[in-house]
């Protein structure tokens, strides 16, 4: 039986997606890389030193120490929080207001299971703080996504096994995150990228918890 809802931060509560991607390609061009044109495919849902471990393949003959790529990363979240700093309410995507509050009405438990570790300044920004029952911190976690520890620690935080929740994600490492912990996934963007999801919605404002239940008891019988 369904007794929560996971959801992804970044792509799916809200549009910082955008924001991590301009970071990102600000800071490469200041150390003069330009991305590839589908960089943002394997960006999305991974975690910063990731994320620029990636962006320095780009130019293999250049080695970064350890300290030099932590400054890098400081580099990028101060544009980030900027990019974001003035973010509101008015940013939660369509669609996700209602679902929440639909359910709240049932009595499901919320939680959070981003990589950001921007994610408790941004749902305050949001106004959504309070709506979870639980928000992972992913600095306390020894692996980042595709890797289920996130999804299997916000279960457990919310009291729940993994047949219990369904978990929301826009990222390929998001849903292969959720289907290594045996949760159902729901993919939010096109069916050729997010490859083994329960079901896909084309966007936030397609979510509908009957249509969402529905399929989900479908899947458990
Ligand atoms: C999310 C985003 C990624 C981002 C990661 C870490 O998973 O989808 O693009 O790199 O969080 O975010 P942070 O705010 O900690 O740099
Ligand atoms: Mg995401």
């Amino acid at each position: 039986m369904l007794k929560g809802l996971i959801f992804d931060m970044d792509g799916v509560l809200t549009r910082t997606d955008r924001y991590h991607l301009a970071a990102w390609e600000q800071l490469a061009k200041s150390i003069g890389i330009e991305l590839p044109a589908n960089a943002n495919e394997y960006l999305k849902g991974r975690s910063r030193l990731d994320s620029l471990n990636y962006i320095l393949e780009q130019a293999p003959a250049v080695h970064y120490t350890a300290t030099q790529k932590d400054e890098l990363c400081a580099r990028k979240n101060t544009l980030y929080q900027k990019l974001t700093a003035d973010m509101t309410p008015a940013d939660i995507l369509p669609g996700i207001y209602t679902l929440l509050t639909a359910a709240k009405a049932q009595g499901l438990r919320l939680g959070v299971a981003s990589a950001s570790q921007n994610a408790p300044r941004l749902l305050a920004k949001l106004e959504l703080l309070d709506s979870f029952d639980a928000i992972t911190d992913p600095a306390t976690l020894s692996a980042s996504k595709p890797d289920p520890a996130i999804y299997n620690q916000t279960a457990k935080l919310l009291g729940l096994s993994s047949g219990e929740v369904m978990s929301f994600e826009d990222a390929a490492s998001g849903i292969e995150s959720i289907k290594a912990a045996h949760q159902f996934a729901v993919g939010i963007g096109s069916a050729e990228e997010l490859v083994g999801a329960d079901v896909i919605v084309p966007n936030t404002a397609a979510l509908d918890l009957i249509m969402l239940t529905v399929q989900f008891d479908a899947n458990i019988s």
